[in-house]
Order: structure tokens, then C-alpha cells, then sequence
């Protein structure tokens, strides 16, 4: 018996990148896939052909199942054939893993609609109409153990930077659902989660910023999309006792984030003035940057990990 014997999996934008190796992956250990992916470009432009099929072929050429679905996840009803997908073609559902994604990079001052409509429309909408029909179906269904949703976020949500933009925005608020997510569908036995990946994908490649930060290094590749890989199979399984947690992977490092959390905490009798605010408030940094996943780790962008805003606008 394989890990995932018997359960059935959705993983989204599961035609190339991280959501390929994570479709393979979880068809090894045994379930059986919904291989989705509308076949886009990174800026989130529609290309001539979609390679889910491809992938479908790959896993039944190693002996698992799987089904090719290329529907577009930012699109209501598209996100609702995925998951009737699965349970039309293996009966179930079990596993969802939110992988699909775009990036579109801009100052605010150069931003378009479109940047903003195309990244939260795959990321923020994507995720939650995804979660939406598989949540419905198990509330139909009724409880069972061992359901998983696996979320995606970034450390550019996660660490927000200058530019970071609509992306960042869409992979913060993806962390902040899969904390409300999970206590919604705790009670039909779903752990939600999320994971920040950090992986050299065609997505980094076309951004040379961030692909300089992830050089080819010989020997072991710290950046290599296989090390994310068994956190995602991991938090599908019923290995994972966690739900609501955020963690992070880059090559043989991993995290688990704290949620939100107050860092100081004044009380009076009464309302505060705004002077009196001022006063309380003289010894506190004015904005606290906090750059990196691990020391050294690409999310630290070469910049110092912690530093103000007095610092920022000194030195940028
Ligand atoms: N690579 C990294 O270091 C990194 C870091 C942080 C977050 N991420 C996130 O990880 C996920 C996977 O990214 P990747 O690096 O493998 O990128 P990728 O570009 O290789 O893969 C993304 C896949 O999503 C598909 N897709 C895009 N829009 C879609 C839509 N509307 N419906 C269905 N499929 C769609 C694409 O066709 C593509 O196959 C993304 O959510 C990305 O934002 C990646």
C-alpha cells in the first residue's frame, strides 16, 4: 500500500512547474489525479496548447491514473468542472492542491486592470472557487478523515518588498484564507494548509532578478522543483497533523510560520489621544522589514533580513 492509495487528487496548473511534479509525485504514492491546467504563458496569456495531457500521459505510462482537465481556474464554472472531473472519472475527492499561477510584475505607478484582474483571477478567485466546490461537496457528502487542501503562497506575499505588488497581495491573502479555511472545514474532516515554494520554474527563469538568486549549482540543487515536492505530498497525506499552518520549503530548508501576531500591547483607562499615541509610540521602529525564509535563502533578496523604514528610504 502506497500513502495515498485510494484517494483521489486536483492539482491545479499541474501542466509544468512545481504543480507537474507534484501531480506526478502524488500519482506515485498512489492517488489517482485531476491533471488541470489551461496551458499559460507566465504573464498569464493563454498559449496554443495546454500540456496536461501530457502529463496524464507520463503518470499512466508509470502505472497511475489520472485525467486531464483544462479549464481555467479563475473562471467560476471552469473551477467546477475540475472538481466533477474527479469525482465523475474516480468517484471522490480527497485532495486539492491550489497550485495554479501567473505572474505579471509592476510598480503600482505602471500597473494595468488587466495586471490586476489576470493575478488575483488565478491566485485569489482561482483558490477560492476551486475550494468553494470541493467544500460543497464534501458538506453534501457528509464527514471523513483525511481530506487536504494544500494552498499556495510566496515569500513575496509572505516578506512583502517594492514590487511585490498584485502577486504579493493575492499570495498574502491566500495564506490568510487557508487560516479561515481551516477552521471552516475542520468539521468534514479538511486540513487546509499552505506552502511558499522556492524553485528554479520557467516562472523564476523569466525573471532574471530572481533567477540570478537561484543559480544551477552542481552537486546537490538547492533549487530544484523535486525538493518541494514531499511537503506537498506530506500535508496531502494523513502523515500531516497540522491545518491553518503556512510553511515554507526552499531545497533542504523548511518553516512553519507563526500566524499574525501582536509584537507590543499598551492599555490605558479611556481614550487614547492622538498625542498620548505619539508619545507610547516614540521607541517603536517604524516599519519592521523582515526579508527572508532562511539566512542566506533567496526570499532575503541579498538585503540585510530586518530593517526600518528610515533605513528604506535612506538607502533605496
Ligand atoms: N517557483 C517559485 O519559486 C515559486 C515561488 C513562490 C510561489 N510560486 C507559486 O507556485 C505555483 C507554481 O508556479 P511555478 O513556479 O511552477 O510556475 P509555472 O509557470 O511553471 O507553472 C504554472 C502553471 O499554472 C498554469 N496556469 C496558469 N494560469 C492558469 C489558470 N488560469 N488555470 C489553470 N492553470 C493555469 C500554467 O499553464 C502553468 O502550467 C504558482 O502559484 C506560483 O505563483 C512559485
Amino acid at each position: 500500500m502506497e500513502l495515498l492509495t485510494g484517494r483521489v487528487a486536483l492539482v491545479t496548473g499541474a501542466g509544468s512547474g512545481l504543480g507537474r511534479e507534484y501531480a506526478i509525485e502524488l500519482a506515485q504514492r498512489g492517488a489517482a489525479i485531476v491533471v488541470n491546467d489551461v496551458g499559460a504563458a507566465v504573464n498569464g496569456e493563454r498559449l496554443a496548447a495546454s500540456s496536461a495531457d501530457s502529463v496524464v500521459d507520463e503518470i499512466r505510462r508509470s502505472g497511475g491514473s489520472a485525467v486531464a482537465n483544462t479549464a481555467d481556474v479563475s473562471e467560476w464554472r471552469g473551477a467546477e468542472s475540475m472538481v466533477c472531473a474527479a469525482i465523475d472519472e474516480f468517484g471522490r475527492i480527497d485532495i486539492i492542491v491550489n497550485n495554479a499561477g501567473i505572474n505579471r510584475p509592476s510598480s503600482l505607478i505602471e500597473l494595468s486592470e488587466r495586471d490586476v484582474d489576470a493575478q488575483l483571477g488565478v491566485h485569489l478567485k482561482g483558490t477560492l472557487a476551486v475550494s468553494h466546490f470541493a467544500a460543497a461537496h464534501w458538506s453534501r457528502v457528509g464527514r471523513e478523515s483525511n481530506r487536504a487542501i494544500v494552498n499556495t503562497t510566496s515569500a513575496v506575499g509572505l516578506h512583502p518588498t517594492a514590487g511585490g505588488g498584485v502577486y504579493g497581495a493575492a499570495k498574502a491573502a491566500i495564506a490568510a484564507l487557508t487560516v479561515s479555511h481551516a477552521q471552516e472545514l475542520a468539521k468534514f474532516g479538511v486540513r487546509v494548509n499552505a506552502v511558499a515554494p522556492c524553485a528554479r520554474t520557467r516562472m523564476v527563469k523569466e525573471s532574471p532578478a530572481v533567477l540570478a538568486l537561484m543559480p544551477q549549482s552542481e552537486g546537490f540543487d538547492r533549487h530544484s522543483p523535486e525538493h518541494v515536492t514531499p511537503l506537498v505530498v506530506y500535508l496531502a497525506s494523513s502523515l500531516c497533523r497540522f491545518t491553518g499552518r503556512v510553511f515554507a520549503i526552499e531545497g533542504p530548508d523548511v518553516a512553519i510560520y507563526s500566524p499574525f501576531g501582536v509584537v507590543q500591547h499598551w492599555s490605558k483607562s479611556g481614550t487614547w489621544t492622538a498625542e498620548d499615541l505619539a508619545e507610547r509610540f516614540a521607541d517603536v521602529d517604524e516599519q519592521v522589514r523582515v526579508d527572508a525564509f532562511f539566512p542566506g535563502g533567496v526570499a532575503s533578496h541579498g538585503t540585510p533580513p530586518r530593517r526600518t523604514l528610515r533605513d528604506l528610504s535612506q538607502n533605496e
